[in-house]
């Protein structure tokens, strides 16, 4: 039995053991997902505790994805750069951790969008949060050729762009600038937890997003946000978040597993619901 988990707090709405038992029994394999609740004062134990008990390794989730890289005896060179670790894997009782939420973002777009090329011009990112270093993350790597990076705190968005893959192509945008910066962007991509349910609305005039830019939103519950419903109205592409969820959970589930599992649409929508 290959033992895994999602480690977090709290926890309780944590869609990852759906994908992953999902995927156990889409290939009849021997294992287990659970979820667990570590609080931050037990990290280090809870950790411990999984390493006695065999895991083969666990997702890491909020609060905890910053603080596991210090336990870890390995850190891979993707998660280094976003400063941050989304998955362990436990080999011999040493912690190996990386980050898959750059690839779950750009996989995310890919699989919605084939035709999108991240070259084809500037994107937007609102927000300089855990999401908004991954999602900059994958975009550089893919080739993106500038990106605009607003944030209501300036000085998180400067540190976001000293440290990222290539500091000169990020460019600072004021937060009441968010409209404005707009103009010409291939793509606009929201990683604020505005629009999330129980969270201020996000306030943003789309009029000068050129009509064939792509919006996606990171935030997934609701499934379509006001920024994805008024971008639809308006004629643009859109892709919701929660593909972003389950493509992320696809090489954790290799790593453990030795399976690239497929996002179906049935699980897509079982995920939704
Ligand atoms: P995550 O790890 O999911 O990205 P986070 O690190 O808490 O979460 O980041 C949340 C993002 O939403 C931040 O960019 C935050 O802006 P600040 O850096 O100024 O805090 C943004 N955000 C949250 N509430 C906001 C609000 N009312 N107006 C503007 N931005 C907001």
């Amino acid at each position: 039995m290959i033992k895994t988990c999602v480690i977090g707090h709290p926890i309780l709405h944590s869609k990852s053991p759906l994908i992953h038992n999902y995927w156990i029994k889409e290939h009849g394999l021997d294992g287990s997902y659970k979820a667990v609740d570590v609080a931050c004062e037990n990290l280090e134990s809870g950790i411990r505790d999984l390493v006695e008990k065999n895991y083969r390794g666990f997702n890491v989730t909020i609060p905890h994805k910053e603080s596991v890289m210090n336990l870890c005896d390995d850190v891979d060179e993707t998660a280094q750069q976003i400063g941050a670790v989304n998955t362990v894997v436990i080999e011999g009782g040493r912690l190996k951790g990386s980050n898959t939420d750059a690839f779950g973002f750009i996989e995310n777009i890919r699989s919605h969008a084939p035709e999108f090329s991240f070259a084809a011009g500037s994107v937007v990112v609102l927000g300089s949060g855990g999401a908004a270093k991954a999602v900059v993350h994958g975009l550089l790597e893919h080739g993106a050729p500038e990106i605009f990076l607003v944030n209501r705190t300036k000085e998180k968005a400067l540190i976001l762009a000293e440290s990222c893959l290539a500091p000169d192509k990020v460019s600072i945008i004021d937060w009441d600038e968010r409209s404005k910066i707009l103009e010409g962007a291939a793509m606009l991509v929201n990683t604020t937890s505005l629009g999330m349910d129980g969270q201020a609305a996000l306030s943003i005039d789309l009029a000068l997003l050129p009509r064939d830019a792509l919006v996606t939103d990171i935030v997934y519950a609701p499934l379509h946000t006001e920024l994805l419903k008024v971008a639809k109205n308006n004629g643009h592409k859109i892709i919701t978040g929660i593909g972003m969820l389950l493509h992320q959970a696809r090489p954790a589930f290799n790593a453990w597993y030795g399976v690239m599992p497929e996002v179906s649409a049935e699980l897509e929508k079982m995920v939704q619901s």
